[in-house]
Protein backbone atom coordinates (compact mmCIF):
# COMPACT_ATOMS: atom_id res chain seq x y z
CA UNK A 1 0.00 0.00 0.00
CA UNK A 2 1.45 3.38 -1.03
CA UNK A 3 0.33 5.87 2.02
CA UNK A 4 0.70 9.64 2.33
CA UNK A 5 -0.65 11.87 4.99
CA UNK A 6 -2.46 15.15 4.26
CA UNK A 7 -1.45 17.12 8.05
CA UNK A 8 -3.55 20.15 9.09
CA UNK A 9 -5.70 22.53 11.60
CA UNK A 10 -8.57 22.31 9.35
CA UNK A 11 -10.64 24.72 11.04
CA UNK A 12 -12.82 24.13 9.54
CA UNK A 13 -11.79 21.63 6.20
CA UNK A 14 -12.31 24.49 2.95
CA UNK A 15 -12.47 23.71 -0.91
CA UNK A 16 -8.50 24.29 -1.05
CA UNK A 17 -8.10 21.17 1.46
CA UNK A 18 -10.65 19.04 -0.61
CA UNK A 19 -8.72 20.13 -3.70
CA UNK A 20 -5.24 18.97 -2.52
CA UNK A 21 -7.16 15.66 -0.34
CA UNK A 22 -8.38 14.93 -3.58
CA UNK A 23 -5.40 15.05 -5.92
CA UNK A 24 -3.45 13.14 -2.97
CA UNK A 25 -6.13 10.41 -3.64
CA UNK A 26 -5.42 9.79 -6.95
CA UNK A 27 -1.83 9.64 -6.26
CA UNK A 28 -1.51 6.97 -3.43
CA UNK A 29 -3.68 4.01 -2.57
CA UNK A 30 -4.37 5.43 1.14
CA UNK A 31 -4.85 8.91 2.15
CA UNK A 32 -3.99 9.66 5.78
CA UNK A 33 -6.07 13.13 6.85
CA UNK A 34 -3.79 14.22 10.15
CA UNK A 35 -5.85 16.65 12.29
CA UNK A 36 -3.15 17.77 14.27
CA UNK A 37 -4.29 19.03 17.84
CA UNK A 38 -2.55 22.26 19.43
CA UNK A 39 -3.07 22.56 22.29
CA UNK A 40 -2.17 26.50 22.16
CA UNK A 41 -5.20 27.29 19.89
CA UNK A 42 -8.48 27.51 20.88
CA UNK A 43 -10.69 26.24 17.51
CA UNK A 44 -13.92 27.15 15.81
CA UNK A 45 -14.87 23.06 16.11
CA UNK A 46 -13.89 20.36 18.26
CA UNK A 47 -11.49 18.47 16.87
CA UNK A 48 -14.00 15.62 16.99
CA UNK A 49 -16.51 17.77 14.54
CA UNK A 50 -13.89 18.70 12.56
CA UNK A 51 -13.07 15.05 11.77
CA UNK A 52 -16.86 14.18 10.94
CA UNK A 53 -16.88 16.88 8.65
CA UNK A 54 -13.61 16.23 6.89
CA UNK A 55 -15.09 12.54 6.89
CA UNK A 56 -18.46 13.38 5.10
CA UNK A 57 -16.77 15.31 2.69
CA UNK A 58 -14.10 13.33 1.88
CA UNK A 59 -15.87 10.25 1.62
CA UNK A 60 -16.39 10.41 -2.17
CA UNK A 61 -12.97 9.65 -2.98
CA UNK A 62 -13.12 6.55 -1.09
CA UNK A 63 -9.34 5.78 0.50
CA UNK A 64 -9.21 8.72 2.79
CA UNK A 65 -8.77 7.81 6.45
CA UNK A 66 -9.24 10.56 8.91
CA UNK A 67 -7.55 10.81 12.86
CA UNK A 68 -6.79 13.11 15.32
CA UNK A 69 -2.69 13.20 16.15
CA UNK A 70 -1.10 15.36 19.23
CA UNK A 71 2.33 15.69 18.70
CA UNK A 72 4.54 15.27 15.95
CA UNK A 73 4.24 15.08 12.65
CA UNK A 74 6.92 12.52 11.77
CA UNK A 75 5.93 10.02 14.92
CA UNK A 76 2.54 9.96 13.46
CA UNK A 77 3.80 9.21 9.94
CA UNK A 78 6.30 6.76 11.23
CA UNK A 79 3.85 4.83 13.45
CA UNK A 80 1.64 4.17 10.17
CA UNK A 81 4.40 3.28 8.00
CA UNK A 82 3.90 6.64 5.95
CA UNK A 83 6.54 7.44 3.73
CA UNK A 84 5.79 11.07 2.31
CA UNK A 85 3.71 14.25 3.45
CA UNK A 86 1.28 16.22 0.86
CA UNK A 87 1.02 20.18 1.12
CA UNK A 88 -0.04 22.16 -0.75
CA UNK A 89 1.43 25.81 -1.70
CA UNK A 90 -0.67 28.82 -2.52
CA UNK A 91 1.97 31.11 -3.24
CA UNK A 92 5.69 32.17 -2.32
CA UNK A 93 4.51 33.51 1.13
CA UNK A 94 4.02 29.62 2.22
CA UNK A 95 7.14 28.49 0.18
CA UNK A 96 9.53 30.19 3.58
CA UNK A 97 7.73 27.71 6.13
CA UNK A 98 6.81 24.86 4.15
CA UNK A 99 10.28 24.13 3.17
CA UNK A 100 11.92 24.53 6.69
CA UNK A 101 9.21 22.41 8.34
CA UNK A 102 9.96 19.90 4.83
CA UNK A 103 13.89 19.80 6.18
CA UNK A 104 13.08 19.80 9.84
CA UNK A 105 10.78 16.77 8.99
CA UNK A 106 13.38 15.35 6.90
CA UNK A 107 16.28 15.82 9.25
CA UNK A 108 14.07 13.85 11.59
CA UNK A 109 13.07 10.87 10.16
CA UNK A 110 13.75 10.61 6.34
CA UNK A 111 9.66 11.62 5.68
CA UNK A 112 9.68 13.48 2.71
CA UNK A 113 7.58 15.84 2.46
CA UNK A 114 6.03 16.09 -1.78
CA UNK A 115 3.89 20.12 -2.58
CA UNK A 116 1.40 20.09 -4.45
CA UNK A 117 0.46 23.86 -6.26
CA UNK A 118 -3.07 24.82 -5.20
CA UNK A 119 -5.72 25.44 -8.07
CA UNK A 120 -5.38 29.17 -8.73
CA UNK A 121 -9.17 29.29 -7.44
CA UNK A 122 -8.43 29.19 -4.30
CA UNK A 123 -4.70 30.86 -3.60
CA UNK A 124 -6.10 33.19 -1.35
CA UNK A 125 -8.23 30.79 1.05
CA UNK A 126 -7.80 29.83 4.27
CA UNK A 127 -9.68 28.65 6.79
CA UNK A 128 -8.92 31.95 9.33
CA UNK A 129 -9.68 34.24 6.70
CA UNK A 130 -13.01 32.20 5.94
CA UNK A 131 -13.89 32.31 9.58
CA UNK A 132 -13.56 36.03 9.76
CA UNK A 133 -15.53 36.82 6.33
CA UNK A 134 -18.48 34.90 8.06
CA UNK A 135 -17.99 36.46 11.13
CA UNK A 136 -18.78 39.71 9.90
CA UNK A 137 -21.55 37.95 8.09
CA UNK A 138 -19.78 37.87 4.30
CA UNK A 139 -21.15 35.00 2.25
CA UNK A 140 -17.96 32.50 1.98
CA UNK A 141 -20.35 29.47 0.58
CA UNK A 142 -18.53 28.84 -2.66
CA UNK A 143 -15.37 28.33 -0.54
CA UNK A 144 -16.81 25.02 1.69
CA UNK A 145 -18.93 22.25 0.98
CA UNK A 146 -22.31 22.98 1.81
CA UNK A 147 -22.49 20.80 5.30
CA UNK A 148 -19.11 23.24 6.12
CA UNK A 149 -20.71 26.20 5.29
CA UNK A 150 -23.61 25.71 7.23
CA UNK A 151 -22.12 24.49 9.96
CA UNK A 152 -19.96 27.58 10.21
CA UNK A 153 -22.89 30.37 9.91
CA UNK A 154 -24.81 27.64 12.98
CA UNK A 155 -21.62 27.88 14.97
CA UNK A 156 -20.85 31.71 14.82
CA UNK A 157 -24.75 32.52 15.55
CA UNK A 158 -24.64 30.15 18.80
CA UNK A 159 -21.45 32.28 19.82
CA UNK A 160 -23.57 35.32 19.12
CA UNK A 161 -26.01 33.96 21.21
O1 LIG B 1 -3.33 23.84 8.89
P1 LIG B 1 -2.05 24.34 9.52
O2 LIG B 1 -2.32 24.84 10.92
O3 LIG B 1 -1.32 25.33 8.65
O4 LIG B 1 -1.08 23.04 9.64
C1 LIG B 1 0.20 23.12 10.23
C2 LIG B 1 0.62 21.72 10.70
C3 LIG B 1 -0.44 21.20 11.68
C4 LIG B 1 0.72 20.79 9.52
C5 LIG B 1 2.01 21.83 11.40
O5 LIG B 1 1.93 22.80 12.41
C6 LIG B 1 2.45 20.50 12.01
O6 LIG B 1 2.93 19.64 11.30
N1 LIG B 1 2.23 20.34 13.34
C7 LIG B 1 2.51 19.10 14.04
C8 LIG B 1 3.62 19.28 15.08
C9 LIG B 1 4.98 19.12 14.42
O7 LIG B 1 5.32 18.07 13.89
N2 LIG B 1 5.76 20.22 14.47
C10 LIG B 1 7.06 20.29 13.86
C11 LIG B 1 6.97 20.70 12.40
S1 LIG B 1 8.55 20.74 11.65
Amino acid sequence: MRRAVCPGSFDPITNGHLDIIERASKLYDVVHVAVLINRNKQGMFTVEERIALIEETCAPYGNIEVEAHSGLLVDFCRERGIPAIIKGLRAVSDFDYELQMAQMNHGLSGVETLFVPTSPTYSFLSSSLVKEVAAYGGDVSHLLPEVVNSRLVARIAERRG
